[in-house]
């Protein structure tokens, strides 16, 4: 098939580009052309590129006849962050496409209530990006429904895979937190250290893509997530990271407003964000509906990356 990926030279497009292309398929990445996947891949040379700012060309309200200009069969929306960018492409490929698949994300859920969280609980979420990505959910599940649009939709956990910094374990993106527990200094936790987070490897992403758009007949109007298995405690993400440096973690805890104070306001605030959400989703509805099953366990994906960030010189053991 012609599959037309919106944004596929990132995190979950490393992946997934070479996986469309193994599997025999005719791809089209439309993107800036500012980025390069994390790892090379010659799957690459096949790739057809369409230079495109989406942000730009939807200012103009042409980008969604651009798309469909590209007459896909199948459109992966890697990068769609409002409900009118949704609506818009949704119109302009009514009709014209067999299958759409959306990056949704794990955010759509405010905070767990009875874990793991399933894809049918009421959507409850905060901040702008959970609640627009709600309203994108909802506005293609609608038209999934009533209309027959070809929509599935993926939500991912933390996607972590080599090139990048993972989630770590007081729940920001600072490598320094990884660095603390590879040379065994003390790493302060917020509370307990027992609020979670959900880590997925881009490639196991990038299979869920592929094993929904090998099912459409069972794919199409659902949404499923795409997270590790299990959730992590932030103490019990903390101590297997220092134990891969053959460390014992040396952990201390503060209540949540001290430790804040401890962190710069960008650090606290994504920490904030990630244990205010505590995610744990179930991922029993791929594994039931698509025979899905991610290969990775949080601990394998983040050890993949922190080992690229040794061999990069970013952690220093
Ligand atoms: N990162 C996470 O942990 C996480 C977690 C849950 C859900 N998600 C979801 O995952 C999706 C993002 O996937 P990703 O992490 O693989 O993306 P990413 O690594 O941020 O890559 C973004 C891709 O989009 C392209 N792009 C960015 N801005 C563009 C524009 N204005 N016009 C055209 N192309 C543009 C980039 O290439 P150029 O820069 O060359 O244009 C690149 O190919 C989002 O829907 C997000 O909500 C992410």
């Amino acid at each position: 098939m012609r599959v037309v990926v919106i944004g596929g030279s990132g995190h979950i497009g490393t992946y997934l580009i070479p996986r469309l292309i193994g599997a025999g398929h005719e791809v089209i990445n439309v993107s800036r052309g500012q980025r390069e996947p994390y790892t090379p891949h010659g799957a690459w040379q096949r790739v057809t590129t369409v230079v495109a700012d989406r942000t730009a060309e939807e200012a103009d309200g042409g980008f969604g006849q651009r798309i469909a200009d590209l007459d896909g069969d199948v459109v992966i929306d890697l990068i769609c962050f409002t409900e009118d960018s949704a609506k818009a492409l949704a119109d302009a490929l009514a009709g014209r496409v067999r299958h759409f698949l959306h990056c949704g994300t794990i955010w759509v859920h405010g905070p767990s209530v009875q874990v793991p969280t399933t894809e049918d609980v009421k959507r409850a979420p905060f901040g702008e990006y959970g609640v627009r990505k709600a309203a994108i959910e909802a506005h293609l599940l609608e038209r999934a429904h009533r209309e027959g649009f070809p929509a599935t939709i993926v939500h991912p956990g933390h996607i972590t895979g080599p090139g990048w910094v993972p989630v770590n374990p007081a729940g920001n993106v600072n490598p320094e937190v990884f660095q603390q527990l590879a040379e065994g200094s003390e790493v302060a936790l917020p509370n307990l250290g027992m609020e979670t987070v959900q880590h997925v490897h881009a490639d196991d992403v990038a299979r869920l893509f592929m094993d929904a758009l090998a099912s459409p007949s069972t794919s199409i109007g659902e949404s499923f997530h795409s997270v590790a298995t299990t959730a992590l405690t932030l103490r019990g993400y903390a101590e297997a990271v220092a134990g891969w440096f053959g460390r014992d973690a040396r952990l201390s805890f503060l209540p949540w407003e001290e430790w804040r104070a401890t962190v710069s306001e960008f650090d606290g605030r994504i920490t904030y964000d990630h244990l205010l959400h505590s995610p744990h989703c179930s991922m029993e509805k791929a594994e039931r509906l698509l025979g899905h099953r991610p290969r990775h366990t949080s601990l394998e994906a983040v050890s993949e990356a922190v080992e690229r960030l040794v061999r990069d010189g970013v952690i220093t053991p």
